[in-house]
């Protein structure tokens, strides 16, 4: 018997292998298409993909929707995805004709699709009937559209922020009332865990007899033990891909910054905001660790310094809202790597004091601090770069888990700006893996 077993397993194994040739050297690359309506050099063309692509074993288009009343999976941006101008959908699946190793995945749901009225992620889940539109609904676009597979980023509620154990806990009462991370309370988080875990399964065998994947995104927030069930849900996935990042945010935490995305817990943070806590969640659920990748964020997190900031710039340190928006991505508390590592350089004005992470354990930060002379505000920046994105690769490595996915190409330095070449965070990943 336990020979039989071991042979079983032994078959099973070898079977793994042969279904993914890359088990444990996942590049996974996420590009949010809506990049190419960013003005001037943020702009973020199909064309800017390729270079890309030689770095990347699988290609994860974000994103696709869910209609409200059909709950039938859709494109949210018809003009760019499927429309006859631009048809990205079918482009971006042409690229195999120039690179066959990749995948192109589509991935629904990603913070993309609004649904704070309808709460439509969950009533999705709720019944048969609205599991089988969505699922027929998405059989179809990736057929049409040729793609390799599903991804489902699922937009599940997110937790409450959670009080850092820090030396300003007074200021959380008041932060918690403004902003409120995760508002909505589940009241059927079972109901909706085992619906999920239903619609998983039952959309696995369409894509099965297609010879299609089915990825799952953990979406930043998502309490996996509460709507992820690990152990039913890896016989019926490929991967699964932590997007263990924005673990501190300037919306959900803006009156202190720390390190957006480490891989362990530091002193006195919540032990679960961080990759390896992740990670622990689902190997002890049964997922095997090839079928497991760690998000790596190519944009970083910034804050806003007063003269209330430390000027040590030694995280957490009191901050005030996000940082100033950048030139690129006009986002305030957001900066992609290439905006960042433009100011890190020696001739850049208003550069920033770069502070790397010998203990590989927490990540890069740099700043800028306030200036009493001109009361000008300072700026405090997490982010990754080619150093900590190597680590996370390395983590995964050590770790025997199946690689990375990073978030996104168009945050990557994707014109090599800062060091010649072009999309360091992902040459970076993919080097140590
Ligand atoms: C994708 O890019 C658009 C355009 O810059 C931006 O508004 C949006 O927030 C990005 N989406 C995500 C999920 O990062
Ligand atoms: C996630 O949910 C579990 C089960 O309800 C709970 O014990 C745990 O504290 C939650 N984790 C976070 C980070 O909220």
């Amino acid at each position: 018997m336990k020979l039989l077993l071991a042979v079983i397993a032994a078959l099973t194994v070898s079977l793994g292998a042969a279904l993914d040739p890359h088990e444990h050297n996942k590049v996974v690359c996420y590009w949010n298409s809506t990049s190419f309506e960013r003005p001037g050099p943020g702009k973020f063309q199909i064309d800017d993909l390729k270079p890309a692509i030689p770095f990347c074993t699988h290609l994860v288009y974000g994103f696709a929707g869910i209609d409200p009343n059909s709950f039938e999976a859709i494109p949210l941006h018809p003009n760019l995805d499927t429309g006859a101008g631009y048809s990205f959908y079918r482009i971006v699946n042409q690229l195999r004709q120039t690179y066959p190793h990749l995948k192109v995945y589509l991935s629904v749901g990603g913070n993309a699709d609004p649904d704070y009225d309808t709460h439509k992620y969950l009533t999705v889940t709720e019944t048969p009937e609205a599991r089988n539109k969505f699922i027929n609904s998405a059989v179809r676009l990736v057929t049409e559209y040729d793609f390799d597979g599903i991804d489902l980023a699922w937009e599940f509620p997110e937790t409450k922020v959670k009080k850092q154990r820090s030396t300003f806990g007074n200021v959380w009462h008041n932060i918690k009332k403004a902003f409120g991370g995760g508002k909505y309370k589940d009241e059927h988080e079972e109901e909706h865990r085992n619906g999920f875990t239903n619609l998983v399964r039952d959309l696995k065998v369409q894509l099965r007899s297609r010879n299609k994947a089915l990825t799952l995104t953990v979406l930043p927030h998502v309490n996996a033990s509460i709507y992820y069930d690990a152990r039913l849900l890896a016989p019926n996935i490929e991967a699964v891909h932590l997007m263990a990042f924005d673990q501190i945010t300037p919306e959900r935490n803006p009156k202190e910054a720390d390190y957006p995305a480490p891989i362990y817990e530091s002193y006195n943070r919540v032990p679960q905001d961080n990759i390896d806590a992740s990670v622990r969640y689902w190997l002890e659920h049964g997922t095997p660790g090839g079928k497991i990748v760690i998000g790596i964020p190519a944009f970083a997190r910034t804050w806003k310094l007063t003269s209330e900031s430390q000027i040590s710039g030694v995280p957490p340190i009191v901050a005030d809202g996000p940082g100033a928006e950048g030139p690129h991505t006009a986002n305030p508390g957001v900066l992609s790597y290439g905006e960042v590592c433009t100011r890190l350089t020696e001739s850049h004005v208003g550069r920033l004091r770069r502070v790397s992470d010998p203990s590989k354990k927490y990540g890069s930060y740099a700043y800028q601090s306030y200036n009493p002379e001109t009361s000008a505000d300072g700026i405090w920046v997490g982010y990754e770069d080619r150093d900590t994105a190597g680590n996370k690769a390395s983590y995964s490595k050590a770790k025997g888990l199946g690689g990375v996915a990073i978030w996104d190409l168009s945050t990557d330095d994707f014109r090599g700006i800062c060091a010649g070449d072009k999309f360091p965070i992902v040459h970076a990943a993919k080097d140590k893996l």
